[in-house]
């Protein structure tokens, strides 16, 4: 099963509620919502006010992605304000295991991401325990950027990892998703697709969805 996750962070925030409702008739199924700091990484973005405000006018899934220092701190707020998933850095949680525990006390589903130079191999004692791993496939900060196929491996890694154990976790993919490179994550394994640019960049939502939707779920009948 395919989720496309629009995120937010490239949509015009002037009229956040029709653009969400766009990309939501073009199939969109997830709203990622990435929170940023200026600390963990160099940009601010937005925080529980807007989740709030989502969360009155969508019923869609709402994956909470937080690039902060000390998430432990904000879990509950996010929780709060209507947030789904809440999902944290490997490289930000030096209690992992409590952090991931904290969301799931909060009735959101737990993920953990990690940066491209993060190898799936820190996430081993914690996969048991989440909901989805995010496979970041650009350094966080930013929308728009390149995508870095040297992570796609660690995709095709925890689909594997997730065989081998019987372990429940899904596989999301985020940064440079767009109809050139949708195909290659479907494959290596992604199965939660965040777009930003993709979706909200240029043109109509709907339509740049529904493109991104078709692509992958071709790539997905191609998958061996
Ligand atoms: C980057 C964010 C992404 C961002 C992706 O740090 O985590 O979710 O919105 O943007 P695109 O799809 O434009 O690469
Ligand atoms: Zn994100």
């Amino acid at each position: 099963m395919i989720d496309l996750a629009p995120s937010i962070l490239s949509a015009d925030f002037a009229h956040l509620a029709d653009q969400v409702e766009r990309a939501a008739a073009g199939g969109g199924t997830v709203i990622h919502v990435d929170v940023m700091d200026g600390h963990f990484v160099p940009n601010i973005t937005l925080g529980p006010p807007i989740v709030k405000s989502l969360r009155q006018f969508t019923r869609l899934q709402l994956d909470c992605h937080l690039m902060i220092e000390n998430p432990d701190q904000y879990i509950a707020e996010f929780a709060d304000a209507g947030a789904d998933w809440i999902s944290v850095h490997q490289e930000e949680c030096r209690h992992l295991d409590r952090t991931l525990n904290l969301i799931k006390q909060h009735n959101c589903r737990a993920g953990v991401v990690i940066n491209p130079a993060t190898p799936v191999d820190t996430l081993v004692e914690v996969l048991e325990i989440v909901d989805h791993v995010l496979v970041m496939t650009v350094n966080p900060g930013f929308g728009g950027q390149k995508f870095i196929p040297a992570t796609l491996h660690k995709m095709t890694r925890l689909a594997e990892i997730r065989a081998a154990k019987g372990y429940r976790y899904r596989i999301e993919v985020d940064g440079g998703v767009g109809l050139d490179t949708v195909a290659e994550v479907v494959r290596a394994g992604a199965e939660i697709l965040v777009a930003g640019s993709a979706v909200f960049g240029k043109g109509d939502a709907k339509a740049n969805a529904e493109a991104l939707l078709a692509a992958a779920r071709s790539a997905s009948l191609q998958k061996v």
